[in-house]
């Protein structure tokens, strides 16, 4: 019979959010509890349940996905990115979602390799200067500008390029130059809005179509309705994008570049597989080889970008047998999925081996989230991993990275999971 109990947990109050105090309370309540637990809110207005089993997972993600929202937690990526996909829900999201979609098609993708190819040959040739110098590289800043610059090119082109002539620089540095994102960073993002304004006012006045992610979105009509996204919608797509596509992307490449100069039989590997698809077929796209997937994937086990996802339930529901009262936020931590001893054999080992088909085949599908599931996984899916495995493939076939820090890098756990202080590397040129 089902118990419509509440579930277990701490009599202390917490208010649960993504950042670094609610890692070793997750952890904390991971132990004592185990896969679900309840925390009362400081206010008392709600209380919070951590979930680890799959079957709730999946549930909350996919099965009875129409009773949860994002929760709270959502409430300062709102501040920073409007109501873009991350954040809309219901009617206005479903709308979104249908017309930004096809932006984001596998074929579209691989209309923008050029470009990341362009951005990573550049990167190379200015690595390969500090190599021969002996000077070391700020991995972290650079692959942050790298990601910046690639999302930026594919939603604007030419006309990020004319921004730069007329500015000097791209005025979206800022995403790179400023790591906080606190009330002060999202009110100077927010002012970055008129330039995307005027880039849209000139296309219409110029009835100019380009081959980017704005112009897909400005011609995407409603299948319904036949209507044009209206430009508040327009432009909160945009801001999205930029941040959701340049923070989560820099942060994976930053922490597998570190893992793998830690394991040199994974980057020994992977260098071989590159050299060895390359050997059969030259022209072989960098943004497809298993193995480099499968050490992104493997990277993004241990740190996954999106580290907590918060849902908050909108009506009643049980989960694990116990109740669940409308208004419960309700909290998914892939950090702690993904090293779940249930799923993973020594989860605190590097070891893509975990992705090679048949052990991915064998894992239960919500054990692995770093892109979430259900309806409201990341739509930028595709584009990143073929973004990312562009730059492995490419940057591996010239360099091997060496960690130049005394101590591993320490983890920083705010609404994107990164390292706390950049992370400097050698070049070493192959
Ligand atoms: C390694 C790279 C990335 C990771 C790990 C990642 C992770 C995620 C996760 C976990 C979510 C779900 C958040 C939630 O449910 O609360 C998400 C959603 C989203 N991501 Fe990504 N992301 C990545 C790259 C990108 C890129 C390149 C773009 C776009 C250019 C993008 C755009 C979005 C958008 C718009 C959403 C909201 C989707 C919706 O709710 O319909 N992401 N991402």
């Amino acid at each position: 019979m089902v118990q419509q109990v509440p579930a277990p947990g701490p009599q202390q109050c917490h208010d649960l959010d993504a950042n670094d105090e609610s890692l070793p309370l997750l952890q904390g309540l991971m132990h004592s509890y185990g896969d679900i637990s309840r925390v009362q809110s400081l206010s008392g207005n709600h209380d919070s349940l951590v979930i680890h089993n799959t079957d709730d997972i999946r549930h909350v993600l996919l099965g009875n996905r129409s009773n949860y929202i994002k929760g709270l937690a959502l409430n300062r990526v709102r501040v920073l990115l409007g109501n873009g996909l991350m954040a809309s829900e219901g009617e206005l999201w479903a709308r979104q979602r249908r017309m930004v979609q096809p932006a984001f098609q596998t074929q579209v993708i691989r209309g923008f390799a050029p470009l990341m190819q362009r951005a990573n040959s550049d990167l190379i040739g200015r690595w390969a200067v500090q190599a021969e110098r002996g000077e070391p590289v700020n991995l972290t800043r650079d692959l942050s500008e790298l990601a910046l610059n690639i999302v930026l090119r594919a939603l604007f082109s030419v006309d990020l390029q004319r921004l730069i002539d007329a500015n000097g620089a791209s005025p979206f540095d800022l995403l790179t130059r400023e790591t906080r994102r606190d009330l002060a960073f999202a009110a100077k993002f927010r002012a970055l809005a008129h330039l995307v304004r005027a880039m849209i006012e000139s296309r219409r006045k110029e009835q100019r179509i380009e081959m980017d992610l704005l112009s897909m979105l400005m011609e995407s009509r409603d299948k319904d309705s036949g209507e044009a996204m209206p430009d508040r919608a327009l432009l909160d797509e945009v801001m999205t994008l930029i941040v959701a596509g340049h923070e989560t992307t820099a942060s994976t490449l930053n922490w597998t570049w570190y893992l793998l100069s830690q394991h040199g039989d994974v980057e020994a590997k992977l260098y071989a597989a590159i050299t060895a698809a390359k050997a059969v077929n030259p022209e072989e796209p960098d943004t497809e080889n298993a193995y480099v997937e499968q050490v992104l994937q493997e990277s993004m086990r241990l740190y996954p970008a999106g580290w907590l996802l918060s849902r908050r339930a909108l009506g009643d529901d049980t989960l694990s047998g116990y109740h669940v009262p409308a208004g419960t936020e309700v909290f998914i931590c892939p950090y702690l999925l993904h090293r779940h001893e249930a799923h993973w054999e020594q989860p605190e080992a590097f070891d893509p081996e975990r992705f090679a088909p048949a052990s991915v085949e064998a894992r239960d599908r919500f054990a692995y989230l770093p892109f979430s599931a259900g309806p409201r996984y990341c739509i930028g899916t595709t584009f990143s991993m073929a973004e990312m495995s562009m730059h492995l493939s490419m940057v591996a076939q010239h360099f091997r990275l060496q960690y130049l820090g005394s101590e591993p890098p320490e983890a920083e756990f705010q609404i994107n999971l990164r390292t706390r202080q950049d992370i400097h590397m050698r070049v070493v040129t192959r």
